[in-house]
């Protein structure tokens, strides 16, 4: 018997639901709003959508009632207000901080079991911040942002080369911002390195892209996407319910590697069963690391203010 809940039926929350009971590994799947209704009504219409799309998980809706999501064996915490045209991830702060707060008190009481996988922003503070509300130990807490961040990577660079996204293999590490850091170094495409297929000019143009992949679609929708980041997390639960010890850039608690304590970034690791699993080091080079490191002083400076808040 598995077990997800969604906490936050907006869009995000509703597209993971949506890829998770398609993808039928989970026995059920319940959606949690604040929202009068919201969860009931797209868990009625998500279940009604088993018998043409032939999944057999079963969807359940519910408004702030804690109690459906006990037994979980993993919890996705999407709540908070998305950002709007002009905003920073970091001017969420304040507002999703002290949501994803309850939310974590309430999950790590009817759930002290399962794995919390936060998607709320700014994502790297707020996996801080669910850490320390839920009490949970380390492993059992991480952020999905590099894989969508990939995602974008990869389309971006299959749109220029014409080809298939399948056969690109990419990383990013460090933040869920502007200071995210893609690496070419381990970017290839059918195990050719991206460097032998496409020029300087045009890596450093899908970096870019990707780096702003986010706000791209906020100018053009008015608010951030979702269906690349529901299926982001659909890979990462995936990998946690079925022990698939995929190796994924995950938003990770440092002690030690990569030189940095104390702190929520991007890096690869296994994710299984246990959640994170190990945390994989590499060895990086000197324009890599200063990226790295510059990324982390925009996280921890966003951490500052969370700390201050807390
Ligand atoms: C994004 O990059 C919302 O942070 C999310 O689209």
């Amino acid at each position: 018997m598995s077990k997800v809940s969604i906490i936050g039926a907006g869009e995000v929350g509703a597209s993971c639901a949506t890829c998770l009971a398609e993808r039928d590994f989970v026995n059920e799947i319940v959606l949690l709003d604040i929202k009068q209704g919201v969860a009931e009504g797209k868990a009625l219409d998500l279940r009604q959508s088993a018998a043409l799309k032939r999944f057999d998980t079963i969807v359940k809706g519910v408004t702030s009632d804690y109690s459906a999501v006990a037994e979980s064996n993993v919890v996705v915490i999407t709540s908070g207000i998305p950002r709007k045209p002009g905003m920073e991830r970091s001017d969420l702060i304040t507002t999703n901080a002290s949501i994803v707060e309850d939310v974590c008190k309430q999950v790590a009481k009817y759930a002290p079991n399962c794995i919390i996988v936060v998607v709320s922003n700014p994502l790297d503070v707020l996996c801080y911040c669910a850490l320390k509300s839920s009490g949970f130990p380390d492993n059992r807490v991480m952020g999905m942002s590099g894989l969508l961040d990939v995602a974008r990577y990869k389309s971006f660079i299959a749109d220029v080369l014409h080809v298939s996204t399948k056969d690109i293999q990419a990383l990013i590490l460090g933040g869920h911002g502007k200071t995210m850091v893609p690496m070419p170094r381990y970017t290839t495409i059918g195990g050719i390195p991206i460097r032998n297929l496409l020029s300087e000019d045009k890596v450093q143009e899908a970096i870019h892209r990707t780096q702003m992949g986010g706000e791209e679609i906020i100018n053009y929708l008015g608010r951030s996407g979702w269906l690349a980041a529901g299926a982001a997390i659909c890979e990462m639960v995936e990998s946690i319910i079925c022990n698939q010890r995929r190796v994924f850039p995950v938003c990770a608690y440092l002690k030690g590697e990569y030189r940095l304590h104390d702190i929520y970034i991007g890096v690869p690791v296994i994710l299984g069963t246990n959640g994170v699993e190990k945390i994989i080091e590499l060895e990086l080079d000197p324009d890599d690391a200063t990226r790295f490191y510059e990324s982390e002083k925009e996280v921890r400076n966003n951490v500052k203010v969370l700390k201050e808040m807390m």
